[in-house]
């Protein structure tokens, strides 16, 4: 079954969110480039998300929101990055805040991170999905990873036609250029990804503005940062059984102490990673990990585990 591609009525932006309420995939224009859309709160459709696209690895996903209130009820915004929003929003600007303990963006799509990138999109189209919609919606880039960004409904289908939900056709995107990404973290802001707001732009509003350091010793790439999640426990993988110490997160018709997929669905596994490391790092001093099938987000979560092992 391939998705339609369908015209921005209200009543198609109502059938959009029932699909995306219901757990699935739905592309959708933005100024920049067209968005790949799951609901920021449900951890399975995110997973699906990195499947369908390919993406080699849980990179955090950007959260698309409906103006500041609703990016505040996400994130901790500094005056001056309140004051930066104000000016730049709705616009092709994603700044990485602070989550609230309340958030409700899934820990997946943050990769596992304490942080979260934030993006009130111009595009009419966008604005009036995530108000209808009503609460964040996760869009990384709606192409298969390592392909061109999309910039017209018929790239998104020729990518991944097969494998959404449904695709709004906005027409062409203004931008075509994924936004611009800076951390706002602290007292002055640093540039994470050039895009369509410009650095001097951005410096006239905060002023300060650095350059990320992009070397060994303070990685911003994601596929770093995921190093920080790393659990405090010593983690075993590729455990057939626990040793009597350890806590055992299985995989498939196993016993455990919790299980990533009962039924051996990856997706599943995929979304409930994160959370289930936590809760057993809360626990136990050393996790075993089953043995975790190879093959699509199969290499994603392995090679995580991997590193989490390494680290250990
Ligand atoms: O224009 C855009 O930003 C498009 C449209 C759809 O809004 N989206 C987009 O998403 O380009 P994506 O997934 O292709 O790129 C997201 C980028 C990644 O490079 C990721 O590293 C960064 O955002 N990112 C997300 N959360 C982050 C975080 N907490 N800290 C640092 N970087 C983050
Ligand atoms: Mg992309």
């Amino acid at each position: 079954m391939s998705a339609k591609i369908v015209p921005p009525t209200s009543e198609n932006l109502q059938t959009a969110c029932s699909i995306l309420a219901a757990g699935g995939l739905v592309a959708m224009p933005t100024e920049t480039v067209y968005g790949l859309c799951a609901d920021a709160a449900n951890p399975v459709a995110i997973a699906r998300i990195y499947d369908v696209k390919g993406r080699p690895d849980f990179n955090p996903l950007i959260a698309h929101i409906a103006g500041l209130e609703m990016a505040e009820r996400q994130g901790h915004f500094s005056a001056d990055a309140k004051a930066l929003a104000g000016a730049v929003w709705p616009g092709p600007l994603s700044m990485v805040v602070n989550i609230r303990d309340t958030t409700s963006i899934a820990s997946i799509a943050r990769a596992g991170l304490d942080s979260v990138a934030l993006r009130d999109p111009a595009h009419p189209v966008a604005r009036s999905l995530i108000s209808t919609f009503g609460a964040p919606l996760v869009a990384p880039s709606a192409n298969l990873s390592g392909r061109i960004s999309p910039t017209r409904a018929q790239h998104v289908f020729d990518d991944l036609g097969d494998r959404i939900d449904l695709i709004i056709d906005g027409g062409a995107c203004q931008s075509g250029l994924e936004s611009t990404i800076i951390d706002a973290r602290d007292a002055h802001p640093a540039l994470l990804r050039l895009g369509p707001v410009a650095a001097p732009e951005i410096d006239a509003l905060w002023p300060g503005l650095k350059q990320a350091d992009l070397s060994a010793e303070k990685p911003v790439s994601p596929g770093q940062l995921l190093r920080h999640y790393a659990p405090d426990a010593r983690l075993r993988i590729n455990a057939t059984t626990a040793l009597p110490d350890e806590g055992y997160l299985g995989f498939g018709p196993v016993e455990s102490d919790l299980n990533l997929s009962p039924a051996s669905d990856l997706v599943e596994a995929a979304a409930n990673l994160f959370d289930m490391l936590r809760q057993l790092d809360a626990q136990y001093t050393q996790i075993a990990v089953a043995p975790i099938p190879s093959g699509g987000v199969g290499d994603t979560i392995n090679e995580r585990l991997a590193r989490a092992a390494e680290r250990a």
